[in-house]
């Protein structure tokens, strides 16, 4: 429901799963937190109707103006859309109380779409991982080439050459020696656009101007150099497709959020100005695939120019909970996969033979000069909580050594606070066996591994004369990654809520060296689905390159990467099961095998959908585009099941979400067969879902049909639940995260209203409405009823409405819904996401609608009297037409005397 952001990931925020105690319900900020713009939305008009008039008009948008004019409602037009064929409509901001119904019904509206936030990317120039691997050094060609057979490509002689990609990100800083130095014709960055100028927050009016250069911001700059940076530099960054051509597209300002608007404006830019490859590193929660972005983008990739867009960051937040524009459904949703090296720095030792000690942090900790050691507890090595109560009395001045401490038990910030009251202004953490772990923290610190770290006490212990410094600017060492090759935990799991499959293929995103702009350093380590976004759209640069610049080609990538995509496992353990296919998608893209093999696939995914809605039978076609005969094998390989509910719960469960043996079955006809060049064949295959699965855990299971011909592997993915989505609760009525049962309504003194209450709405003395989903729901709406209302009963239609959030009611008209009577309504909105367990500002832990003025969602007053309030949200599947659908949730009495 609230949109959010990606893309650059701190690991130790990941990591940190505090236990929560119940949040008091005053805590929570009286404050709507809609998940739209107010009063703007977008009118998409379908050229094509038959409207009155029309021949007086030399557009239908312009029809489609006046007879909004004609209904009294007053606006301003921010954007108009022409382009044809994918999306013509307006962005409007109205000014007078809309009547959404009302222009619904206007001749040539197809649809209405709210406006949805997004938040900007924020930048992780000092990212961190590593893990208790081996410090050597490993011979630099760049990594993330060579697991995704990029370098292949690349030693054929293709690096992109001719083709056009347009990033929608924060800018670009053209001034990079890496990337050309300079914008325009002739140079990498041919041109763009800044929609928005440096101050936009997406609070604020956009101020934008031809010049999309980002010096401030740094996350499109990131993007930029892992698709084109220019090889042969000290750090051997080079980008995936090096010749190709860019366009930037600036749609964030230096801080803050962009509205959907915009992006949908620089979507179209981006098709207008000819790029043949359009990538998003941005998105924010959403689990349907409906918002006007996803549509647009969707729509742009049907018409032949191949979108990218990052599946999300959200992987600690479980399944279902994918993002949108990546959810639209035609275009290319990439996961991140774990890089296999970790570019770090190192630390020199001296007074003492040791070779330099890495730790994991880039760039360098800025600490100047060489410094003696202190160790906190060098009696006791396996000391949990280090640090983590003030230090003793007898503990020296430390401002003058390199303090040492144990990693554990208490937040790093904690140990800060506790060294730096002793005048620490510098340290080194070491692992306790925990692993991976990035610090971003306001004081010069990093983690080493354990054997490092014991190496320093032994010194320490021993008063040998050792002491530590920090090149800056030093080289950049790689060490092996312990999680290489996994999919980042911080991956977003899907599938859709409508059951689309989303990720579509992961891609290296996972500790990434690449470039930052000129004044924000240059270069940075940086981890996130963002990172992996760029190197899809690289690789399908070499791909137009290689097969031709064609629609056709453009239309066909996707199931090119994903019948070509190696699966990703789920743990180190070469025993362990493959990764859930809903949070690796088809697998690690391999860009060599997707532009060379010689066999085709006619489909990349297989969706099975829940029980309810279970399609068994399915049919795809492998062709021997070869030279000479092929013999083929068909087997079925299957990935972990996702248990995406926790047991005895409604609630999802957290990610690494967790998986199970329990396999469908499959049978494939054929599933051996030889194929003459140019032949293909039809294979059918016929899938049983798992037994043996708990259906109150919403077992999620998928696969692979795999396809092996001489020395050539594909596969086919498939995916199903094991359970009916129309049985799946979607609103939380539990006390878990507030101690007391939601929804509820929160009265002036920010408790739960128990008893009858009436509100003046004089200052503070309103109702506020609190709601969690604990799964997305396509339609949720409050209205003010009756108090003696049988929630079965009544037989006169409701009044139609729509919103300040201006949410768009669907016309029902029939059905049990309607039958309902309500005083009318006071919100509604469409495709709602889930809630995830942040509850903190900016989190997306609770729903708050403040009915800070006694009004409908028309604006309109409500009469004085004493009401309900009826919470309604419709089951996934479920019929927006039938009460019986919904759940319900009906409040206490409230009495409106304003
Ligand atoms: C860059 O690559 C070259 C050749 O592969 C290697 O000799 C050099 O050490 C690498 N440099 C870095 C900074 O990794
Ligand atoms: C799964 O089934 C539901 C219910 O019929 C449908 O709305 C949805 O589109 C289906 N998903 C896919 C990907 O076909
Ligand atoms: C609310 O106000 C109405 C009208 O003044 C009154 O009849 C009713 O008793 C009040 N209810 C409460 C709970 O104070
Ligand atoms: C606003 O909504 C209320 C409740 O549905 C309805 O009674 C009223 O007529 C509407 N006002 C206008 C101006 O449409
Ligand atoms: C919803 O239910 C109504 C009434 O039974 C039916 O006419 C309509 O086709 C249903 N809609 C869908 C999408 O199934
Ligand atoms: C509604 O009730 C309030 C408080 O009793 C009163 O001041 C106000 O005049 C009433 N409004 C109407 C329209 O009767």
């Amino acid at each position: 429901m609230k949109p959010f952001i990606y893309y650059s990931v701190v690991y130790s925020l990941l990591g940190a799963s505090a236990v929560l105690a119940a949040i008091p319900l005053s805590s929570i900020q009286r404050v709507s937190n809609a998940p739209t713009v107010p009063n703007k939305f977008i009118v998409e008009v379908d050229t094509t109707a038959n409207i009155p008039n029309k021949r007086a008009y030399a557009r239908t948008l312009d029809a489609v103006y006046d007879s909004i004019k004609a209904r009294d409602v007053q606006f301003d037009v921010n954007k108009e859309y022409e382009a044809s064929g994918v999306f013509v409509g307006a962005s409007l901001t109205i000014s007078s109380t809309p009547d959404a119904v009302a222009l619904e019904a206007i001749p040539g509206v197809k649809a209405i779409y709210p406006v949805t936030l997004f938040k900007a990317p924020a930048p992780v120039e000092k990212h961190v991982v590593s893990g208790p691997g081996d410090a050597k050094a490993i011979p630099s060609i760049f990594s993330t080439h060579v697991a995704t057979g990029v370098d292949k490509v690349h030693a054929k002689g293709f690096f992109g050459k001719g083709i056009k990609i347009g990033i929608l990100d924060t800018g670009i800083d053209y001034t990079h020696p890496l990337l050309g130095g300079a914008i325009g014709a002739g140079k990498k960055i041919l041109g763009g656009y800044d929609f928005v100028g440096d101050a936009y927050t997406g609070a604020n009016e956009p101020i934008p101007d031809n010049d999309p250069l980002d010096q401030c911001q740094g996350h499109g700059t990131h993007v930029a150099g892992i698709i084109a940076a220019d090889p042969n530099n000290p750090y051997n960054i080079t980008g995936v497709a090096y010749e190709s051509s860019l366009y930037a597209y600036r749609i964030f300002g230096c801080d803050g959020s962009v509205s959907d608007d915009i992006i949908v404006d620089a979507l179209l830019k981006g098709v207008e100005d000819g790029n043949d490859i359009l990538t998003l590193s941005l998105g924010g929660a959403d689990g349907w695939t409906s918002s006007v972005s996803s549509v647009v983008a969707s729509r742009i990739a049907k018409s032949g120019k191949i979108v990218t867009i990052a599946a999300g960051n959200d992987g600690s937040d479980g399944s279902w909970y994918t993002s949108s524009p990546g959810n639209g459904i035609d275009v290319i949703s990439v996961g991140s996969v774990e890089n296999t090296v970790i570019p770090v720095q190192q630390a020199l030792v001296h007074g003492v033979e040791h070779a330099p000690i890495p730790y994991y942090t880039f760039p360098a900790l800025p600490i100047d000069g060489e410094w003696p050691i202190y160790v906190l507890t060098p009696n006791d090595l396996t000391i949990p909580n280090d640090a983590c109560n003030p230090l003793p009395d007898s503990t020296p001045d430390l401002s003058e050594y390199l303090v040492i401490v144990r990693r554990g038990t208490c937040p790093f910030v904690t140990k800060v606070a506790n060294i730096q009251a002793k005048g620490a202004q510098r340290a080194l953490f070491y692992d306790n066996g925990n692993g991976p772990l990035g610090l971003s923290l306001d004081f010069p610190a990093s983690l080493i591994s354990a054997e490092d770290g014991l190496f320093l006490v032994e010194q320490f212990k021993a008063n040998a004369p050792i002491k530590l410094s920090f090149p800056q600017g030093g080289e950049i060492v790689n060490i092996q990654s312990p999680t290489g090759g996994l999919m980042s935990t911080f991956s977003t799991y899907g599938p859709t809520n409508d059951f689309y499959f989303k990720p579509s293929i992961s891609a290296p995103g996972g500790n990434i060296l690449s470039l930052l702009p000129v004044p924000l350093g240059s270069l940075a380590v940086m981890s996130g689905t963002s990172m992996a976004t760029p190197f899809a759209a690289g690789s399908a640069a070499l791909l137009l390159e290689v097969k031709g610049k064609t629609a056709a080609t453009a239309r066909a990538a996707r199931t090119l990467f994903e019948t070509t995509a190696v699966s990703v496992r789920s743990a180190r353990d070469e025993l362990s099961l493959p990764q859930t296919l809903t949070q690796q998608g088809s697998g690690l893209i391999n860009v060599y095998d997707a532009l060379f093999a010689t066999t085709s696939v006619s489909t990349g995914q297989l969706i099975l959908n829940d029980t309810a809605n279970y399609k068994a039978l399915h049919t795809f076609t492998v062709k021997n585009n070869g030279k000479t005969a092929k013999s083929y094998t068909l087997s079925h390989q299957a990935a972990g099941t996702a248990l995406t509910i926790q047991e005895n719960s409604i609630f999802p469960s957290h990610g690494p979400v967790p998986l199970v043996q329990n396999a469908a079955n499959v049978i494939i006809t054929p599933s051996k067969f030889t194929l003459r060049p140019g032949q293909s064949l039809p294979v059918v295959a016929l899938f049983t879902p798992p037994r043996g699965l708990d259906t109150t855990r919403y077992p999620v299971y998928s696969g692979f049909i795999h396809i092996a011909g001489p020395g050539e592997n594909f596969h086919v993915s498939y995916l199903g639940l094991a359970a009916s989505l129309k049985t799946k609760q979607v609103v939380d009525n539990t006390d878990v995260f507030f101690g007391e049962k939601i929804p509820t309504i929160v009265d002036s003194t920010g408790n739960a209203q128990a008893a009858p209450t009436n509100y003046t709405f004089a200052g503070e003395d309103y109702p506020t409405f609190l709601f969690r989903l604990a799964f997305g729901s396509r339609v949720v709406r409050l209205d003010v009823v009756q108090p003696d209302i049988k929630v079965e009963a009544g037989l006169n239609n409701r009044g139609l409405f729509d919103g300040h959030w201006f949410t768009f009611p669907h016309l029902v008209k029939s059905g049990s819904f309607a039958r309902v009577k309500v005083v009318g309504p006071v919100a509604e909105w469409n495709s709602v996401s889930r809630n995830n367990e942040d509850f903190s500002a900016d989190g997306n832990g609770v729903n708050v609608v403040a009915m800070d003025a006694p009004t409908f969602a028309n604006g309109t007053t409500i009469p004085n009297g004493s009401y309900r309030l009826l919470f309604r949200a419709l089951k996934v599947t479920g019929n927006r037409t039938k009460q019986e659908d919904y759940e319900t949730w009906l409040s206490p009495i409230v009495g409106i005397f304003a």
